[in-house]
């Protein structure tokens, strides 16, 4: 035999010397959820290990990822069935108890790195990311509404916001309204290749946020397709994305690969609830060890391409590899 693989695999130290793939907890983002009110952490029933926090808790929580070496977080709002809209309003008022929340964590914890997310669904009475009239998303009526959004965010001292609605031209929508109100250091990742995927369950379930009639297929991308994919990313580049998502990661691995070659500019992963509640779940039943399966899974994103992975395992992971 003139090649013996094996040899490169013999121990511990060599296998670790010419392992191709790193991953640490800087690479992790950590998605939360936020509620109002005061000492709350109500466990999300479809996404154990994941709670809705209130701000005072939340500030508790953050201190205790910062400790494992997690920095960026990205929050999302529970919002109120009442407080709900056509128009998304609360998302841009100066009651929102996220946008206070924001300014909060960032006043304590100056040094970490805060997302949002932008899209009418946390507030839209429609369940939709985007503006409905007559049963149809409108793009270039959304388009204002996600600016405020946005803006309202940037004043609240956000580091980077998400927008993840998929409207067309939001991305420049939103670039050109921030520096316009001089924010041009606040950054954008944008949710470009976001599928219409069966794997948003828990986390509807942890917003309240399904669609009240319909799907979100004539806005996010059919699992079919790679080069609309591309498409994608070649406008939110243009339109100046600083960073390009990928969402789910799992079913998408090809897709990560692929604008990681194509696009020199950072490219992210979103590892969606259900993908984590799938592992979550089997764990539960004791049908697979659960630091191997994360460990293999943010590993997999990290190898397709993805130089930060946002995942529910967050937390987890940092603790495991800390230990
Ligand atoms: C909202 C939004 C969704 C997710 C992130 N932002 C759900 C959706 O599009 O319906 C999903 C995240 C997850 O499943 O973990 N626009």
């Amino acid at each position: 035999m003139e090649r013996r693989p094996r040899r490169n695999r013999k121990s511990a130290a060599i296998r670790k010397m010419v392992e191709e793939t790193k991953i640490g907890a800087e690479h992790l983002i950590y998605p939360i959820f936020l509620k109002d009110g005061k000492g709350v952490k109500e466990e999300i029933h479809s996404l154990p290990n994941n709670y809705r926090w209130s701000i005072d808790l939340l500030l508790k929580e953050i201190e205790s990822c910062v400790n494992l070496g997690i920095m960026s977080f990205d929050m999302f709002p529970a919002v109120e069935d009442t407080l709900k809209d056509t128009i998304a309003s609360y998302s841009y008022s100066e009651e929102n108890f996220y946008l206070k929340a924001i300014y909060q964590i960032k006043k304590e914890f100056p040094e970490i790195s805060l997302m949002s997310d932008v899209a009418m669904d946390p507030y839209s009475s429609d369940g939709h990311d985007g503006f409905v009239a007559d049963g149809k998303i409108l793009n270039d009526k959304t388009l204002p509404i996600l600016n405020k959004m946005a803006l309202a965010q940037a004043q609240a001292g956000i580091d980077i916001i998400g927008p993840s609605d998929m409207m067309d031209g939001r991305v420049a929508s939103i670039r050109n309204y921030l520096d316009e109100n001089g924010f041009t250091d606040v950054s954008i990742m944008s949710y470009t290749a976001k599928y219409a995927s069966a794997f948003y369950g828990p986390f509807r379930d942890a917003l309240n946020s399904a669609p009240k009639h319909g799907d979100k297929k004539t806005y996010q991308m059919n699992p079919a397709n790679k080069r609309e994919a591309i498409l994608e990313a070649e406008l939110d580049y243009l339109e100046g994305a600083d960073m390009l998502m990928v969402k789910p990661a799992l079913c998408y691995l090809d897709i990560i690969h692929v604008l990681k070659e194509n696009f020199n500019i950072p490219i992210t992963a979103y590892n969606v609830s259900g993908e984590c509640a799938m592992v979550y779940a089997a764990a539960e039943k004791g049908w697979l060890d659960y630091n191997n399966a994360i460990s293999e899974i943010l590993l997999s994103i990290r190898r397709a391409g993805a130089d930060a992975i946002l995942t529910y395992f967050a937390k987890d992971f940092a603790r495991l590899i800390k230990n």
